[in-house]
């Protein structure tokens, strides 16, 4: 008699992935500016894009606002990883606000190329998403100048005022591959168009996606950890289904993995998003076992040792608090 056939069920798990430097600082701003301080401490938007983060947060006396005019003059206030224009500045200046500026200095590099192309009178074409925090804060240091592109579709609708003075620039996590082809048609209508000077997209978004291409050739169905309005996590599920997964789902924590994703599954691919603490990623890996995919293989196609310092006026505030 034959043996019954044993597939190994396995787990592949994407590295890196999970918090990337600026979504660190970030939350380790708003903690200490929680124990240097005490409560209120206001954060204006969710300091990163993750349900858990903000919630974690919120239970230790933050308080988040959609904006500064909710903030009592004079308290105490958090801008968030994804930055803020000029006018936001001004408002919390107006009121009078002590701020925390914890926007990703990656993300601070993009908004000093949008003023620099906006002195020279460039028209700017900003690859990203309308509506999301970080294109609002990135458009709004040159609203005269800059135009958001959302996607290869839309390049047929840009109109410039000089078509030998354009450039590109994008928000930080969004897929590089898309962003090319959006590039691409934006150089066959104006093939002047100039470059960013060096990439926009950042090397957590890149790192992240490159090792979810690498095993989502293998997967059955990559889970990718992350909420839904996070960017980066989001286009995760898009490269892992454009790169050969059979299916990519993403979920906020392993209580919404549905079991039905994992019939006749063999191997599952594991990844999250850069706002993503790996205590989630863990809880996934541990429902996966519980689901007999017991083995667990690293996929990892890069190292990342970047760390940002904490934000200047909170480094001041905890030198003067001893
Ligand atoms: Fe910064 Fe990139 Fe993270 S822009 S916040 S390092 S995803």
């Amino acid at each position: 008699e034959r043996p019954a056939e044993t597939t190994t069920k396995r787990v592949l798990l994407a590295a890196p992935r999970g918090y990337c430097a600026g979504v660190d600082r970030a939350v380790v701003a708003v903690e200490k500016a929680l124990e240097t301080y005490g409560t209120p401490v206001y954060v204006r938007k969710e300091i990163v894009h993750n349900k858990h983060v903000v919630e974690t947060l919120r239970e230790r006396g933050a308080i988040f606002v959609n904006e500064t005019d909710e903030v009592p003059e004079g308290a105490r206030l958090v801008f968030s990883a994804h930055g803020v224009s000029p006018a936001v500045r001004a408002s919390a200046e107006a009121r009078s606000l002590e701020t925390i500026d914890a926007t990703c200095p990656l993300v601070t590099k993009v908004h000093k190329e949008a003023v620099r192309f906006a002195k020279d009178d460039y028209d700017i074409l900003l690859i990203g998403h309308t509506g999301h925090e970080e294109v609002e804060g990135t458009a709004g240091e040159a609203p005269e100048h800059v135009q958001v592109v959302n996607s290869p579709d839309e390049v047929d609708q840009v109109v410039v005022r000089d078509p030998a003075k354009v450039v590109w620039i994008s928000q930080t996590t969004l897929s590089v591959d898309e962003t090319m082809e959006t590039v691409r048609r934006l150089r066959e209508r104006f093939p002047s168009l100039q470059d960013p000077p060096s990439d926009d997209i950042c090397y957590a978004t890149q790192n992240r996606q490159v090792a979810v291409k690498k095993l989502a050739p293998e997967c059955d169905v990559v889970i990718v950890v992350g909420s839904a309005n996070s960017s980066n996590s989001v286009r995760l599920v898009e490269v892992a289904l454009q790169s050969g997964a059979r299916a990519s789902y993403r979920v906020d924590r392993k209580a919404e993995i549905k079991d039905e994703w994992l019939e006749g599954a063999t191997t599952v691919g594991v990844t999250s998003g850069a706002s993503v603490p790996e205590i989630l990623v863990q809880d996934v890996v541990s429902h996966l076992a519980d689901h007999g995919f017991g083995s667990v293989e690293e996929v990892r196609t890069a190292t990342e040792d970047l760390m940002f310092s904490l934000p200047r006026e909170l480094r001041a505030g905890l030198k003067a608090a001893g």
